[in-house]
């Protein structure tokens, strides 16, 4: 008989967590074709009369997005939001990717294109270059329904209710050098606690966050300041960095990085421990991609703006993208109960799962992921230890098959993801619930491609596609193909 390489243990008596769906979040940024010819392409066939691409929406609908960042990223470091609203849009120059932006893309596009979507609009603010008024006037001008200076701009602006912006965040990454108006650790943390005061004075009803890092000194500092106002810390993560060269890592290569996404929650949650908000304050993953963005930053400009274009190959994305999103997601829902969104950067163009061109879209491997993920898991996360005693070729850390377990509310079904990240050989896998072991056929979802390079372009679009397969578990053992992302549904009563 084979033997399993892997065990999954489901244990019902122990509690279980309801998740976030804004696991499920975008990032969208004023950043190469992601707005401009991205989403919003006024003039084109393919876009409604306000401009935004309507093949987009309907596939990101497809994926239920529960919210979207935006506008930035380093862009909004040097961003005005002022700039972005009302009838008289002109031009500005956008100083972290060194373009002009036309700003006929501000606030009140973006809401209404969130509200197309369906999804809840998450806007992050200047902590660069930007003023505590100039975030709180931002949100009098989404969320006050008539009062003061803002609300009227909006109103005068064509748009009589409040845009009820919901999720805010002050600043990106202001503790890199790369950005524009980076900060030490005191200083933002002061600037944070006097922005977020005024902020929530305006709309004491806003989710606020605030950039952080997996990092004691850093976050600690962020937390003692401006703890007390705060719902979540925001981290962010590449982790095949491109952003100079792009030379895509191949798949084994981008393995050897698959426990990395879980190790930064996991310091995260420690230093939100520290400072002594365990259970107050969460994570927001709020920019997460395995590739880095390729944008060099060189002498060589305006050359170097072309070279952007590289991040629009499609054969960059290919089952690695797929599996390392799968094992991230599978990160955050383990830690469901301090991570409480997600953002992938970005969400169309870039490294993002859809790839926009005149004529049409492509999804690439890892939208099959996020759809599969945001349509057929359970609602809560079940308490399921992977026991697996076979670890990847090169480091030797790295588990070949990585689970996880939700359920519907009421148990009597199991929606298992099941991840073989090898990049050749099927894993033998056996769940048991309860010591019970799964056996027999069941229905499934799998994305597997026919190779571990596989990925999706626009003369081959559905090379990667998620098959509906029966799923059989013979004494208790399941065969997973090779660079896969299984979900499998099992009934209580079958195991
Ligand atoms: O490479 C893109 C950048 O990555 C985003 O603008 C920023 O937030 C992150 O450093």
């Amino acid at each position: 008989m084979t033997e399993a390489i892997a065990r999954v243990h489901i244990d019902t008596h122990r509690p279980r967590t309801r998740y976030s769906r804004m696991l499920f979040g975008q990032f969208l940024e004023h950043f190469h074709r992601q707005v401009y010819g991205g989403v919003f392409e006024p003039g084109s066939p393919l876009a409604d009369e306000k401009g935004f691409r309507l093949d987009v929406v309907e596939a990101l609908r497809e994926l239920r997005v529960p919210v979207v960042r935006w506008p930035g990223g380093c862009f909004v470091s040097a961003y005005h939001w002022t700039h972005g609203v009302g009838p008289n849009r002109r031009p500005s120059y956008d100083k972290a990717w060194r373009v002009e932006d036309p700003n006929t893309f501000g606030t009140a596009e973006f809401v209404a294109w969130c509200r197309l979507i369906g999804a809840e609009p998450y806007i992050c603010t200047n902590g660069g270059t930007g003023t505590s008024q100039e975030m709180s006037d931002w949100v009098e001008y989404c969320n006050l329904p008539d009062a003061g200076r803002w609300a009227k701009v909006r109103q005068a602006g064509g748009h009589p209710d409040p845009h009820n912006v919901g999720y805010w965040s002050i600043g990106n990454e202001n503790y890199g050098d790369w950005e524009m108006g980076a900060k030490g650790a005191a200083e933002w943390g002061r600037f944070v606690a006097e922005s977020a005061k005024m902020m929530k004075r305006v709309d004491p009803t806003i989710k606020l966050f605030a950039a952080a890092l997996p990092d004691l000194d850093w976050t600690l500092a962020l937390l003692r300041a401006a703890g007390q106002h705060l719902d979540c810390v925001s981290i962010h993560g590449y982790w095949d960095g491109l952003w100079q060269n792009n030379q895509p890592s191949d798949y084994a290569t981008c393995m050897t990085r698959a426990l990395q996404p879980e190790a930064a929650i996991t310091m995260t949650e420690h230093v939100i421990a520290a400072a002594g908000y365990e259970g107050r304050i969460g994570i927001a993953f709020d920019e997460w991609n395995l590739r880095g963005w390729h944008h060099p930053l060189t002498a060589d400009w305006p050359a170097d703006i072309a070279a952007r274009d590289k991040n629009d190959l499609n054969a960059t994305y290919t089952m690695a993208d797929a599996v390392f999103s799968a094992g991230f997601l599978n990160s955050c829902l383990r830690h469901a109960s301090t991570v409480r969104m997600a953002n992938m950067a970005p969400v169309v163009n870039t490294r993002g799962p859809l790839y926009v061109h005149p004529r049409g879209i492509v999804m690439r491997a890892t939208y099959h992921v996020l759809w599969m993920y945001a349509n057929l898991l359970g609602e809560e996360v079940c308490d399921a230890y992977v026991d697996c005693a076979a670890h990847l070729p090169g480091e030797g850390t790295v588990p070949v098959v990585d689970a996880v377990v939700t359920c519907d509310v009421g148990q009597g079904r199991y929606h298992i993801v099941l991840v073989n990240r090898h990049p050749d050989h099927a894993a033998e896998c056996v769940v048991a619930i309860d010591g019970v072991t799964v056996d027999g056929a069941h229905a499934a979802t799998q994305l597997a491609g026919d190779s571990p390079d596989a990925y999706n372009d626009v003369d081959q679009p559905n090379r990667v596609f998620p098959a509906a397969v029966e799923l059989n578990f013979h004494d208790g053992i399941v065969e997973l193909p090779a660079h896969s992302v299984t979900i499998v549904e099992v009934l209580r009563s079958s195991a």
